[in-house]
């Protein structure tokens, strides 16, 4: 399966990828993620991508679309993947629609995981993350055991730098303007399936496969 989650900031698309990479056993290609890392590991990538994510705003594509390529090009990925965080644009939804058109190996579905916008901003808010195995938690709605400590592996959990009000704000604008258009050119192309992303994370789970089990 070829999968592209899409939603907004805090729609949960990384914590449903999780869920569903231990189903269908097929990679989570997430760009915030490569982007984050390289961040950290203060490579000229992340030095120069870590300015556009601290404001909030896209990282161009010349530099997301070929993370993306190289990433797609691995043997990992001949079974399928799930893309989360790409495209978040119609000029990286047009490249991936052109790289998987040459390849032989068009998207099998486009699911849109529906969320408000109110509650958005709490999970945003309430988010922290692990350092160590990158699992996801949130003050509000899912904590872990002990503070600060990741369950699974123990790992110290921190907050995202672009998880503060003012640049979730843009982050949400930036949604609205160049990603909720990519709605529609996956509706055009008929593999559009959207789910609400409210309630627990198991019941979203269990929609979300629902949909992808028809496929
Ligand atoms: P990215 O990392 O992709 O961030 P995002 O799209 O803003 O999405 P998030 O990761 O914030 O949300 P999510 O939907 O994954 O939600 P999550 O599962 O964590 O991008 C970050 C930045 O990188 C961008 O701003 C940009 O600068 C750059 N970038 C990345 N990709 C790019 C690209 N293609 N082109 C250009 N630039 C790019 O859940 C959120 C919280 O809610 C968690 O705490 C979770 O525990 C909680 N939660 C989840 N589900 C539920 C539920 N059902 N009920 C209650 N709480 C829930
Ligand atoms: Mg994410």
């Amino acid at each position: 399966m070829r999968l592209v989650l899409l939603g907004a900031p805090g729609a949960g698309k990384g914590t449903q990828a999780k869920k569903l990479i231990e189903k269908y056993r097929i990679p989570q290609i997430s760009t915030g993620d490569i982007l984050r890392k390289a961040v950290t590991d203060r490579t000229p990538l992340g030095k120069e991508a870590k300015s556009y994510m601290d404001k909030g705003e896209l990282v161009p594509d010349s530099v997301v679309i070929g993370l993306v390529k190289e990433r797609l090009a691995k043997d990992d990925c001949k079974e399928g993947f799930i893309l989360d965080g790409f495209p978040r644009n119609t000029s990286q939804a047009q490249t991936l629609d052109g790289v998987l058109a040459m390849m032989n190996t068009p998207l099998t579905v486009a699911l849109s995981v529906d969320v408000d916008k109110d509650d958005l901003m709490k999970r945003l808010t309430g988010r922290r993350t692990c350092r160590g195995c990158q699992q996801m938690y949130n003050v509000y709605f899912s904590t872990p055991k002990k503070d600060g400590i990741c369950d699974k592996c123990g790992g110290e959990l921190f907050q995202r730098d672009d998880d503060k009000e003012a640049t979730i704000k843009n982050r949400l604008d930036v949604y609205e303007k160049s990603t909720a258009p990519l709605i529609d050119h996956y509706k055009k192309k008929g593999i559009l399936k959207s789910v609400m992303g409210v309630g627990s994370i198991d019941e979203i789970f269990n929609k979300v496969c629902a949909v992808l089990d028809k496929k």
